[in-house]
This record gives structure tokens, C-alpha cells and sequence, in this order.
């Protein structure tokens, strides 16, 4: 195994590297995980670095965003693996906190967001963007990085930790980046290391689904149309439909009463077995061909 960049463990520790850095003029990223990395984490590592003078990655896998009956428990973890990995980029230093870091003992306070916060994932994950809002907060407070790197793979994510970093005036500029696929289609995810191959094989439905939307969106049809065409395909393939959807990118809301020139996004969320997907794809200007 290749030397990975060093690890550190405590706030105390790691909040005085990054002020010296900054202080010495360079600028920092983040790039906030929970490990189990693949190459959707490191697209964020390499966009971070190309656009920041030092990296930090932190590997965190944060039990307050997991709901009782979730997959907290069994989420894959393997810290060597993820250094392994990190060792051939030019992470500067990884952030791998314990529990007792960011939750002091007796701790009582909890980062609430709602607007993008409450439909979709909000709705049928009561809990989840708190402890993803909570968590994110005190990352940046241990690591006071100038920009925090996300994937826009968790588009909704992304929405509540802009409202957050915008309200709590946060000095983190926060960057979205491409979301990484599989040959096939399928968005990298840590959690598909859980589907049996035969699932693997049905879990192209989300992607195929969503480039169906987004060709039925360029020829005009309602989006009543294109939910009920992307639920389709998803049920056929055996997965089970926890919402289909296309709404404003930027809010979450209905496109009815919005301008036509709205940004618009396709969101998907299913199930196969036991494991849980989510996919989306940004959906061009109507009428335009071009992508
Ligand atoms: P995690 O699921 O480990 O994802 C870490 C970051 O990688 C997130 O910003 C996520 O959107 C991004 N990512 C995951 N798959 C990707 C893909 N296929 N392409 C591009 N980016 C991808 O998201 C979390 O952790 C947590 O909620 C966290 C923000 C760390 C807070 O605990």
C-alpha cells in the first residue's frame, strides 16, 4: 500500500493546519465524505485540487443523517482503502473525526433547514437533511475551508447546503460537481456495492429512465407525461418507484405556474431489495438540442 496523506483525528488538530495555510495566502478545499470511495468522490478531490492549493478529504460516516430502520449500521467503511485510493491524488490531509468530535458529549443542538429541505428526500427521510446540515456545519467550523466541493449526484443535498451556508452567512464558497456514471449509465454510488449482480443489471432503469425524460422533455410533452414514462420504466425493471419527478432545479417546486424558462430537473428515487438509489439529470431549455 502506497504512504496516503496523513490522517487526523481531532479538530484541534486539524483547524490550526488549515488557518496557517490560508494564512500563508493558499486556499483551501473540502471535500466532505463518508468514505467507501469511488470515483464520484475523486472527480470532487480533482476538481478541488485544480481549483484550491491545498485539499483536505473528510471521512466521516455521520449517524445523524440515517434514520432508525437505515442502512447506518452496515454502511462500508475501510479508512485504508480510502487512503489507498487518496494516495494517488494530492489530497493534502484527511479529515477522519470520531463520533466524539463533532458530537460533544451531552450535545443538543441540531442545524434545521427547510424549504429545499422538505420535499422529496425531506419527506420520506424525516431527519436526514438536519443531520446532513448539522454535520456539514461543524465540518466547516473544524475545517474553515474557502470552498466545500459537493456532487450534484445528491442534487437536493446541495440545495439545502447552499440555503444553510447562505443563511448562516458561512464564508465557504460552495461548488457543485458532475455527477460520475458507470459505462452503463449507472451514477456511481457507495451504496452499489450492495445490489446482487441481477439488481446491478435492473439498476440501468434509473438512467435509462431519466435520458427518456429528458428526450421527452425536448419534444414538449407535459410533464405529467414524463413522470408517468419514467415511473414506467422504472416499475418494469422491478424497481420500486419512491418518487419520479421533474420540478424547478433550483427550488423543488411544481413548474405549473413557473416561467417556461425555469431550469428544470428530472429527480428519481427507487428501490431494489433492500438498497435505495437516487439519481437526477438537469434538463435542458425547451426546444434545445444541443445537449
Ligand atoms: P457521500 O455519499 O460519501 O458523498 C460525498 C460526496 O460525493 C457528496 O457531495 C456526493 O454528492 C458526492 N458523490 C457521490 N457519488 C457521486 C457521483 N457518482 N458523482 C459525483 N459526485 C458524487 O453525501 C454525503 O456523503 C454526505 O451526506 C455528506 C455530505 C458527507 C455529509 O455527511
Amino acid at each position: 500500500m502506497t504512504a496516503g496523506p496523513p490522517v487526523i483525528e481531532a479538530c484541534r488538530t486539524i483547524r490550526p493546519q488549515i488557518l496557517a495555510a490560508q494564512a500563508a495566502g493558499r486556499r483551501v478545499g473540502i471535500v466532505p465524505t463518508m468514505g467507501s470511495l469511488h470515483a464520484g468522490h475523486t472527480s470532487l478531490v480533482e476538481q478541488a485540487l485544480a481549483e484550491c492549493d491545498d485539499v483536505v478529504v473528510s471521512i466521516f460516516v455521520n449517524p445523524t443523517q440515517f434514520g432508525p430502520h437505515e442502512d447506518f449500521d452496515r454502511y462500508p467503511r475501510n479508512l485504508a482503502a480510502d487512503c489507498d485510493l487518496l494516495s494517488r491524488h494530492r489530497v493534502r490531509w484527511v479529515f477522519a473525526p470520531d463520533k466524539s468530535e463533532l458530537y460533544p458529549p451531552g450535545h443538543a443542538t441540531r442545524v434545521e433547514v427547510t424549504g429545499p429541505a422538505e420535499p422529496f428526500e425531506g419527506r420520506l427521510r424525516p431527519g436526514h437533511f438536519s443531520g446532513v446540515a448539522t454535520v456539514v456545519c461543524r465540518l466547516l467550523q473544524a475545517v474553515p475551508a474557502n470552498a466545500a466541493y459537493f456532487g450534484a449526484k445528491d442534487w437536493q443535498q446541495t440545495l439545502v447546503i447552499r440555503r444553510m451556508v447562505a443563511d448562516l452567512g458561512l464564508p465557504v464558497e460552495v461548488v457543485v460537481c458532475p455527477t460520475v456514471r458507470e459505462p452503463d449509465g449507472l451514477a456511481l454510488s457507495s451504496r452499489n456495492a450492495y445490489l446482487t449482480p441481477p439488481q446491478r443489471q435492473r439498476a440501468r432503469a434509473l438512467s435509462i429512465a431519466l435520458e427518456q425524460a429528458r428526450a421527452d422533455w425536448q419534444a414538449d410533452r407535459p410533464v405529467t407525461v414524463i413522470t408517468a414514462g419514467m415511473t414506467a420504466s422504472l416499475e418494469t425493471a422491478g424497481i420500486t418507484v419512491d418518487y419520479a419527478d421533474v420540478v424547478a432545479a433550483e427550488t423543488l417546486e411544481p413548474l405549473e405556474d413557473l416561467p417556461p424558462e425555469t431550469p428544470a430537473i428530472a429527480l428519481i428515487a427507487g428501490r431494489l431489495g433492500e438498497t435505495r438509489l437516487i439519481d437526477n439529470l438537469l434538463l435542458p431549455p425547451r426546444g434545445d438540442t444541443a445537449c
